[in-house]
């Protein structure tokens, strides 16, 4: 991984946005500066992946994204139902076939001279990118390497971590630490010292055939609930529970998940190589089903493109990244 900025390449981004009820280039979609979304991280959001052409549990992100707005107390407008149409539509104008699909919702601006957060417009904004990856599908079917970091994840009490949110600096810090110490990425723990979740994924550890995840401290995350029911589908013992550092360290396995990327194992936690240097078998198993539910009716949505809405530049972007993940696809 570790780009830096002097060797990266900014390039317009590709995709399509909803923003103030009209679909517009993604390079296009644009928050106010004065828009407590952005100077208060007073936002919180949701991200849906469409692969293949076909949403993944749409409506276990709806769900999450509707009880984000009531608990943070935000009403954008749009019922449920608008909103999945704008997200169906969102994808099909941009004739993305493997997407990263965020839907946010800011506090909007108080009227001038004001600050009184019940004043403020609330504002939806979606957007439909090409398929980001946390880590590149490549590095997942190696592995990848963990720190533990020294920064602990922003109390509960605090931020809820199920209330998705942009509260992202001791996320972002813990990635810097990780680059500095040679590592792929961060696990965090929670100011009690248990295992929290890592910048933009929830942790599960494998302990003699356990699969074994934090009860709290952590996001709800939607590809942590499809690992649990695979777990449960497939008889694999689980446990959702407070996870501590030592065994953490201790681990059979270790995996990272999230929506942009699926089942990504770790190989290295801190200085201590996990079975032989190679993805275990466990969780190896683990990302096969995960991907293999992307064909799965019961589990998707399919996007409504048009006839001619094939994204002309997607077969080689998505050919490359496709050679990692495990089929049957
Ligand atoms: C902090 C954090 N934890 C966990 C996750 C994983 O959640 P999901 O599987 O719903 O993508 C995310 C996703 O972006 C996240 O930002």
């Amino acid at each position: 991984m570790g780009m830096d900025q002097a060797t990266s390449v900014q390039t317009a981004y590709r995709g399509i946005a909803w923003v103030e009820g009209a679909f517009v280039p993604a390079e296009e979609a644009k928050v106010s500066v004065f828009d407590y979304g952005f100077s208060r991280s007073d936002v919180t959001y949701d991200v849906v992946h469409v692969w293949d052409g076909r949403f993944f549990r749409l409506e276990h992100h709806l769900d999450r994204f509707m009880a984000s707005m009531a608990a943070l107390r935000m009403s954008p407008g749009l019922d449920r139902e608008g909103l999945r149409q704008v997200l169906l539509e969102c994808v099909a104008r941009s004739g993305l076939r493997d997407s990263f699909v965020a839907m946010l919702c800011t506090r909007g601006r108080p009227p001038q001279g004001s600050r009184d957060l019940r004043l403020c417009r609330n504002k939806l904004i979606v957007y439909a990118v090409p398929f980001v990856w946390v880590v590149p599908p490549e590095r997942q079917a190696s592995g990848i390497s963990a720190i533990i970091s020294s920064i602990p994840r922003i109390g509960a009490e605090s931020v809820d971590p199920t209330v998705k949110n942009y509260h992202w600096l001791d996320l972002d810090r813990s990635l810097f630490e990780a680059y500095d110490r040679g590592a792929d990425t961060a696990i965090l723990l929670a100011p009690d010292g248990s295992v929290a979740e890592g910048p933009g994924f929830n942790v599960f550890i494998v302990r003699d055939g356990r699969v074994i995840t934090p009860d709290a401290g952590a996001l709800e995350g939607i590809t942590r609930r499809t690992v649990l029911d695979i777990c449960a589908e497939r008889g694999i013992p689980t446990e959702v529970r407070p996870v501590s550092r030592e065994e953490l360290l201790d681990a059979d396995e270790i995996l990272t998940c999230t929506t942009a990327g699926g089942v990504m194992p770790v190989v290295r936690i801190e200085d201590r190589i996990l079975g032989n240097g190679a993805p275990g078998p466990v969780s190896m198993a683990l990302r096969e089903f995960y991907w293999a539910r992307h064909a799965d009716p019961a589990e998707t949505t399919p996007v409504p493109y048009p006839e001619d809405g094939t994204d002309p530049e997607a077969p080689e972007l998505r050919a490359a990244g496709r050679a990692f993940i495990p089929s049957p696809r």
